[in-house]
């Protein structure tokens, strides 16, 4: 969602400002600002749309390029339009003091009352205006302070960066239920919402905690706890590579990083492999077989394509470690006061890790004495951070807004999880060994898939007019037909449905014609026969088919020329071939419409509002 970059330091602000906004582009934003301290007060430049309007906008009206401390945002509509009036930063009454902020301040009209009536008058519809005015209101010649008792009257969640030209050279940050993380540099501090706008100066990076309050000053980083402690937080190393946050020759990040995922998986699995020993060695979980055996039921939770890899993950569960396991929806988990049973494990999967739903399942769930532990990309993020125990993907930084590689390599997560769990249950060595080798297998099964780029982008080129998709499977099909579908919608704009190949007929066959294509994923695993025979029942109702299935398959041949073909595998990792395909195909039906496929309208690449 939103993005914040905060810099002091000895360079010109606004050229660190910029490109790193750039770097944020991908959380999906709607208007850009900055706002400099200048030699005459706060420089503030904003402009509803994109950056490059922002970069236009400094033509006509330059910025201070003398500036060294400074701030910016892009911002994705919350409260108010998306209009400059609205973009942030946003000033206090005086103009001396600029805010951006990223959450939601659910206490706003109240505060927005109470400024009122004391001379405030506000210029936007915003919740984050009364940030700035609440400074004014506290101002006792720091900012930190003034920082530090203005975040105590609000309600919600924040990720706030701050300037004043009463204080020139600090920048203060602060945060609850929002990331900030600082860069650790020599002579500058730069602070931003992610890593990815600090990667290309420094991988030493600090995250903040909830409550903390930092003041950052050319070189140096105080850090105040919500007791208002001086505390120091540890440096961690970000071990990604700036070169993946660009895009490398391809024509888009989604594209490139469905290409990466036989790396990806690659780094996923690597160094966690036994299969001498039939298991897999997941220290992150600190987890040894006799802490594993006493867990007698798995509650995985999650949002978007990271739910469909838990579903996935908990029928693996089942079948492999004969452990009960069922996913929930995590706005569900977090409100509908979900029984937690003794010696249950919640696993929360998250690429972001900062995903709002997500985030506060975890609370609850701690709250009620899970053992709890997390599947995150983005290393210290909140969720990795509060589970305290957990996994990381290691798929390297995930840009486009449609994720790709990180469902690809949660399931797998999920699959070593599963033979782990097993391996202290009723899974034999020699059975264990088999699915290991399978697991091995992954990169290389995705390279073979990404063999089927040309075929399966000339399926989209036949299929890309329609309005209507379903996506149809059984089993581990479903997860993979509901990803399908969510993928397909999302960079296309192209209405779709995931349906379980058998519920079909129990209504939504009544929406199938010559021209709402079906794509029915039917590798040759069990139950494929079964969606065989709904395929038939699709087409005899004159959809046109397309059929993600085993390389050699001749059967599927006989429904349908539109075949996309994907190499054998075991059942429980069956999912990741074929959400490859289904990237592939969503991915080119969107570049033939011409859509805006990294950043799809009204999408964020973390959701970090409920
Ligand atoms: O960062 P998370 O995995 O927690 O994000 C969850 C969803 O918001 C996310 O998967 C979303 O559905 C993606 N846009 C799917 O491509």
């Amino acid at each position: 969602m939103c993005g914040i970059v905060g810099y002091t330091g000895k360079r010109k602000a606004i050229e660190i400002i910029v490109p790193g906004l750039h770097k944020l582009e991908y959380r999906g934003y709607d208007s850009a600002g900055a706002a400099l301290v200048g030699t005459n007060g706060i420089d503030l430049h904003r402009a509803a749309g994109k950056i490059e309007n922002l970069e236009k906008s400094f033509l006509t009206s330059p910025p201070d390029r003398n500036a060294t401390t400074g701030i910016g945002h892009t911002r994705w509509a919350t409260h108010g339009a998306p209009c400059v009036r609205n973009a942030h930063p946003h000033l206090s009454q005086n103009g001396h003091i600029a805010v951006v902020h990223n959450g939601i301040i659910e206490n706003h009209v109240q505060l927005r009352a109470r400024l009122e009536s004391r001379g405030y008058v506000f210029k936007s519809d915003t919740d984050t205006e009364v940030i700035a005015h609440l400074i004014q209101e506290f101002w006792n010649g720091s900012l930190m302070d003034s920082v530090s008792e203005a975040v105590s009257m609000l309600s919600g969640t924040y990720g706030i960066a701050a300037v004043s030209s009463d204080e020139p050279d600090t920048v203060v940050t602060a945060r609850k239920g929002s990331p900030i993380v600082l860069g650790d540099c020599k002579d500058e501090c730069i602070a931003a919402s992610d890593v990815s706008a600090i990667i290309s100066h420094t991988n030493r990076v600090i995250f903040l905690d909830d409550g903390d309050i930092a003041r950052l000053t050319p070189g140096s980083i105080e850090i105040r706890n919500p007791e208002k402690t001086m505390v120091t937080r540890p440096s961690t190393v970000v071990d990604w590579d700036p070169g993946k946050i660009e895009k490398g020759g391809y024509e888009h990040f989604m594209l490139k990083e469905i290409f990466e995922q036989p790396e990806s998986l690659e780094n996923a699995i690597r160094g966690r492999l036994i299969p001498e020993d039939g298991t897999a060695k997941l220290s992150g979980l600190q987890l040894g077989p006799s802490e594993i055996v006493r867990i007698t039921n798995i509650v995985l939770t999650a949002c978007g394509t990271s739910y469909y890899a838990g579903l996935a993950g908990a029928y693996a569960f089942e079948q492999i470690s004969g452990i009960p396991a069922h996913i929930e929806q995590a706005a569900e988990f977090r409100y509908r006061n979900p029984i937690v049973a003794p010696d249950t494990m919640l696993a929360a999967i998250s690429q972001s890790g900062e995903t709002a739903d997500t985030l506060a399942a975890v609370r609850e769930a701690k709250r009620k004495g899970a053992l709890v532990m997390s599947i995150c990309n983005t290393v210290g993020s909140t969720i990795a951070r509060e589970a305290g125990r957990g996994i990381y993907l290691h798929a390297g930084p995930e840009i486009s807004v449609a994720s790709t590689k990180a469902f690809t390599c949660q399931v797998a997560v999920l699959a070593m999880m599963s033979v782990l769990f097993g391996r202290s249950r009723r899974l034999s060595n020699a059975d264990g060994t088999f699915l290991i080798n399978a697991i091995a297998s992954l990169p290389e099964l995705a390279r073979r898939t990404l063999e089927q780029n040309d075929a399966v982008k000339s399926i989209a080129e036949r299929f890309a007019e329609a309005s209507d998709f379903f996506y149809i499977g059984r089993g581990y099909m479903f997860p993979a037909a509901m990803e399908g579908a969510l993928k397909l919608k999302e960079v296309s704009y192209i209405h779709a449905e995931g349906y379980h190949a058998a519920e079909l007929k129990h209504g939504p066959i009544a929406l199938l014609d010559k021209n709402v294509p079906v794509v029915a994923c039917v590798p040759s695993i069990p139950g494929c026969g079964k969606t065989m025979a709904n395929i038939q029942e699709c087409k005899a109702r004159g959809a046109p088919i397309i059929a993600i299935a085993t390389h050699g398959d001749e059967r599927i041949r006989s429904f349908t020329e539109n075949v996309i073909e994907v190499p054998e595998c075991p059942d429980f990792i069956s999912a990741i071939p074929v959400a490859i395909a289904e990237q592939l195909l969503a991915y080119h039906i969107a570049n033939i419409r011409g859509e805006p496929i990294d950043q799809p309208r009204n999408l964020a690449k973390s959701v970090t509002v409920e």
